[in-house]
């Protein structure tokens, strides 16, 4: 039986996962593996930090901290968030292990008695104000095989070829910005030309590549292999092992360890299962006659170290020996590379914190949304991009709608009709037949696409399952069947069942969470296989479920204002505005971070609008309105008082004098209503007055309180009473 090595790229100790590098090595892998382990496969699952280097060291270099510090923290880091990703390695291990250690220098020194490394005194990148030699990313310049400007001296991110420091046009120091200078340095060179025909024709023979991975090595390839330096100047990383005054100090290139890290965390996973020998099996040629398939996933990126530096290391080598003889060490089968993941249509930027942090993401959303997200939009074959509304329109339309409706249905029918215990059913009709053909084609079908890293699809294909299930029951209308036939009712929910049962293990690999649900409400004990046995009837099920809830708006706002604006409010900022208006980002944003957290909420929505917000503020609180005691409002004296007599104002044209009876008194009032009322319509008028106002005068005449009237701007309108009441009545 084949036995499969699958292992996905070692990421970086130098800062958080994100969805880009989820969709690229992680979650392809993943799915993979799971579905092998569901077909009963032989797999190992490897996987850990990549811990030396100048991503490294740069970091710690940034950060003001030490390498050791930056790496414990982020293999800590990484390690829980891929668990709560739910990615499934048999072991997560990290290059700061002993074992790796010893395993690397083995490589150096075997290449070395094989002749295939020579040591060479070079001018090396040096600055002159840092005081010390700049390797790989410590230069930036300009790329002299596409132009592309700020590239980093180990690869260029645009055409993808590796560099080195002294190749790159108009090269500065990445710390101080001054140009750089040489300095003579001795280093170990791996002699490239050694394995070019060999790697050439062993590529040419990989045909089952992806196109895109062969065709740009074999292209690298044809243009000629050159030596290429494996040790580097740098303080932190694997020692050289050699007693050599030239080598004191210097440590292994991390492209040449890293990979072989590969091996190493596999050994050590074996070790710690107590299993100290198996590891061969899985790293040796015909080990013990049985054939092993290495397959590295990976982002493009990577392509060059590992389908042409990496299989060179592994020749390089030679034979390994031990008590059963001597074995190749086994060349890679496949390198399976996925494209770039964007955000909202631009590349991932970690200083613009232009990214979407797994760790982040998981605290809002679970863990299978991302994954059903990811998986959907994973580039296979060209870049694609991470969009806030098609991620909600593709859980609450598909997840939601279709596989979590499906679920739903089955299993309310079950319970409604049937008191949860799967019916026996009646003779088959045709759709019924046709049932089980789908189910059987679902379990071919996705397991072909899964082999052949076609997840996407392999996806799509699980879906269209679901869908059927949901066209099936309603064509079927077990709702209607059950007050007219039993029987048919009960055949309708049995098949349901079974198709219910059938989405349980082919979602596995791509919602694990999901899957574990569905055998939890179907209440079935038995181990998953990639292969459909039904239910069998009288089997108890549990109560239906709600599978998945759906992404609203909130969630999205809220995601975005309390994680990526954090990092950069600008980011923030950008694809709020893209979406929402402010006025609903606040009132979510104030609503979700409660009423404990205003302030906190206040002060990242302001970071987030600034100049904007605080306008909008100001704006309302002229517009605030002052509440009034009640013992103040009380102590305004408001009656009924009738007009008996009304006179022009001898000293203004807008004003009456007007004369009020209030039953025990009467009032004198100076009126601006000439505008609005006739003498003749004032008269007799019930009216309302405030008869505590001070007096005042006004031009000259005694006013002895006031009128109530209504005022748009436009007209007055005096209040009456809507009743007749005696003069003097209280009014409140
Ligand atoms: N650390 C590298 C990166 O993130 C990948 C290393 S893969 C290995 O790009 F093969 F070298 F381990
Ligand atoms: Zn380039």
């Amino acid at each position: 039986m084949t036995r499969y090595m699958v292992t996905s790229a070692l990421p970086y100790a130098n800062g958080p996962i994100h969805a880009g590098h989820l969709a690229g090595a992680y979650l392809p892998a993943d799915i993979f593996v799971r579905y092998l382990r569901l077909k009963g496969e032989d797999v190992i699952y490897i996987c850990g930090t990549d811990e030396h280097g100048t991503p490294i060291t740069f970091r710690a270099l940034k950060e003001g901290k030490s390498p050791r510090e930056i790496v414990d923290y982020y293999y800590e880091h990484i390690k829980t968030t891929f668990a709560r990703a739910k990615i499934s390695f048999d072991y997560f291990g990290r290059t700061e292990l002993p074992v790796h250690y010893k395993v690397s220098q083995d490589f150096f020194l075997k290449a070395l008695e094989n002749g295939h490394l020579v040591k060479k005194i070079t001018k090396q990148a040096y600055c002159e104000h840092d005081k010390m030699f700049l390797p790989d990313r410590y230069v930036i310049g300009t790329c002299p095989y596409c132009g592309a400007e700020e590239q980093r001296g180990d690869q260029c991110e645009v055409c993808g070829r590796p560099l080195t420091p002294e190749i790159l046009i108009n090269p500065r120091c990445n710390i101080c910005g001054n140009p750089i200078t040489f300095k003579d340095s001795a280093h170990y060179y791996i002699k490239m030309q050694d394995f070019q025909e060999k790697l050439r024709k062993w590529i040419e023979g990989n045909e089952h590549w992806k196109p895109n991975v062969r065709n740009t090595v074999l292209g690298w390839i044809k243009e000629g292999l050159e030596e290429r330096a494996i040790t580097r100047d740098l303080n932190w990383g694997i020692p050289v092992p050699i007693e050599d005054e030239d080598m004191k100090g210097k440590v292994l290139y991390v492209w040449f360890e890293a990979p072989i890290g590969y091996i190493s965390i596999t050994i050590e996973h074996f070790k710690r299962i107590g299993k100290e020998e198996e590891w061969k099996k899985y790293w040796l040629s015909n080990y013990d006659g049985e054939e092993t398939r290495i397959i590295h996933f990976i982002g493009k990126d990577n392509i060059p170290f590992h389908a042409i530096f990496w299989p060179a290391f592994l020749m390089s080598y030679g034979k390994f020996k031990d008590g059963n003889g001597e074995f190749e060490w086994l060349l890679p089968y496949d390198i399976p590379a996925n494209e770039y993941l964007n955000l909202e249509g631009k590349k991932f930027s970690t200083s613009r914190n232009w990214a979407i942090w797994v760790h982040e993401f998981l605290d809002e959303f679970p863990a299978d949304y991302l994954r059903y997200y990811l998986t959907a939009i994973m580039p296979e074959t060209r870049d694609s991009d991470f969009n806030f509304k098609d991620f909600k329109a593709k859980i609450n339309e598909e997840l939601v709608n279709i596989l979590g409706n499906f679920v739903h249905r089955a299993l309310t029918f079950v319970n409604r009709y049937f008191d949860g215990k799967v019916p026996e059913r009646g003779e088959l009709d045709e759709l019924d037949r046709q049932a089980f053909e789908e189910i059987e084609k679902a379990f071919e079908e996705v397991g072909e696409l899964i082999t052949k890293y076609r997840f996407k699809d392999a996806l799509k294909r699980v879906m269209a399952l679901a869908a059927f299930g949901n066209r099936y029951f309603d064509y079927q209308q077990p709702w209607k069947t059950a007050k007219t036939d039993k029987q048919r009712t009960a055949t309708t929910v049995n098949v349901s069942l079974q198709i219910v049962k059938a989405l349980g293990i082919l979602i596995e690999p791509f919602l694990p969470d999901a899957s574990e649900k569905i055998w939890h409400l179907l209440n079935l004990e038995e181990l998953k296989k990639w292969e459909f046995t039904e239910i069998p009837a009288g089997h108890k099920v549990r109560k239906a479920e709600i599978l998945f809830r759906k992404v609203t708006d909130e969630d999205i706002i809220f995601f975005i204002v309390k994680h990526i604006a954090r990092g950069n409010p600008e980011s923030a900022k950008l694809l709020l505005e893209k979406y929402y208006k402010m006025d609903e980002v606040v009132k979510v944003t104030l609503e979700k971070f409660g009423k404990e957290r205003k302030d906190e909420a206040m002060a990242i929505l302001k970071s987030i609008y600034k100049e904007k917000l605080e306008k909008k503020e100001k704006k309302k609180e002229e517009k605030k309105v002052e509440y009034v005691k009640f013992d103040e409002f009380a102590k305004l004296d408001l009656r009924v008082g009738k007009i008996i007599e009304v006179e022009d104002h001898p000293n203004a044209d807008k004003l009456y004098i007007v004369k009020v009876d209030l039953g025990s008194e009467v009032r004198q009032l100076v009126a601006g209503l000439k505008k609005y009322y006739s003498k003749e319509e004032l008269v007799n008028k019930y009216v309302v007055i405030i008869t505590n106002l001070e007096p005042k005068k006004l031009r000259g005449v005694e006013s002895q309180g006031m009128l109530l009237a209504a005022d748009d701007g436009k007209n007055v309108a005096l209040l009456v009473p809507d009743k007749e009441v005696k003069l003097g009545a209280r009014v409140h």
